[in-house]
């Protein structure tokens, strides 16, 4: 996976993805990152890259000579690696919102290319013409792309094969399966009077499972509803299983 962050503060995004996982996944070569500074293709002679909207309104807006020249060179690169293109994702407040699901589905492209708006925006004309994919990271507005684009990719990488170094740890975690992730413990078995839960200790695989399943399943019906719908929606069988096992339990309780 190919990295491409087109942006006015190139350093942000390296110094930002630089270290520990992502960092190491680029040492090895899984993915790579290449921060392109817009301002390196505007024409303008004092190197300007914003303007006053048309129409009047309060702050500058990116222009779209420079955003569309250094978007092009960016394609030419990619292209002439052997790659047809590039979806270019636009991270803005007025996208979809990024989920786990979506991460997943960029992890799988080749190349990808981020542009980072700052400013009050950017011209709409060349937005038209490059982005392929509005994204938000949430309802909130930031003061620029930058950290949203690096939310997008930490996310993406970890989704990239051979990143996690536990091949499944990204398929188990909390989302990929509209649940939360259940509690987790380490040494000492006792802290602050708190003692692990006994199940945890007793070496039974299958109880362990289930018992982290439960603690998944009262984790989201408690913190979020909303994917807890989601979840008994498409689980239903879960219940079922769940009646009939308390059912035969009742009736042990009663011999
Ligand atoms: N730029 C500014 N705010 C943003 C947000 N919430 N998501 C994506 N890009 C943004």
């Amino acid at each position: 996976m190919n990295f491409h962050v087109l942006t006015l503060f190139p350093e942000m995004i390296m110094q930002g993805l630089g270290t520990s996982i992502i960092g190491r996944a680029m040492d090895k070569g899984i993915i790579s990152l290449e921060a392109v500074n817009i301002r390196d293709y505007t024409i303008n002679k004092h190197k300007k890259v914003d303007d006053y909207p048309y129409g009047g309104g309060a702050g500058m807006l990116m222009q779209a000579q420079p955003v569309f020249d250094a978007w092009k060179a960016v394609l030419c690169k990619i292209q002439s690696e052997g790659s047809a293109g590039a979806k270019v994702i636009y991270v803005t407040p007025k996208g979809r919102t990024f989920h786990q699901a979506m991460a997943k589905e960029f992890a799988k492209e080749e190349n990808l290319i981020f542009l980072c708006g700052h400013y009050e925006g950017i011209d709409e004309r060349v937005l038209e013409e490059i982005v392929t994919d509005y994204i938000s990271i949430g309802d909130y507005v930031l003061t620029g792309g930058e950290l949203p684009a690096m939310v997008m990719i930490d996310a993406i990488s970890r989704m990239v094969p051979g990143v996690l170094s536990n091949k499944d740890s990204g398929e188990t975690e909390s989302f990929s399966n509209y649940l939360l992730e259940y509690p987790q413990y380490s040494r000492p078995e006792i802290w602050h009077n708190k003692r692990v839960p006994e199940v945890l200790l007793s070496g039974d695989h299958k109880k362990v499972d289930e018992w982290r399943l439960e603690q998944s399943i009262e984790k989201t019906r408690e913190k979020r509803p909303d994917l807890y719908e989601k979840w008994a929606e498409e689980n239903q069988e879960y219940f079922i299983k769940k009646a009939k096992k308390e059912a035969r339990q009742r009736k042990k309780m009663k011999k």
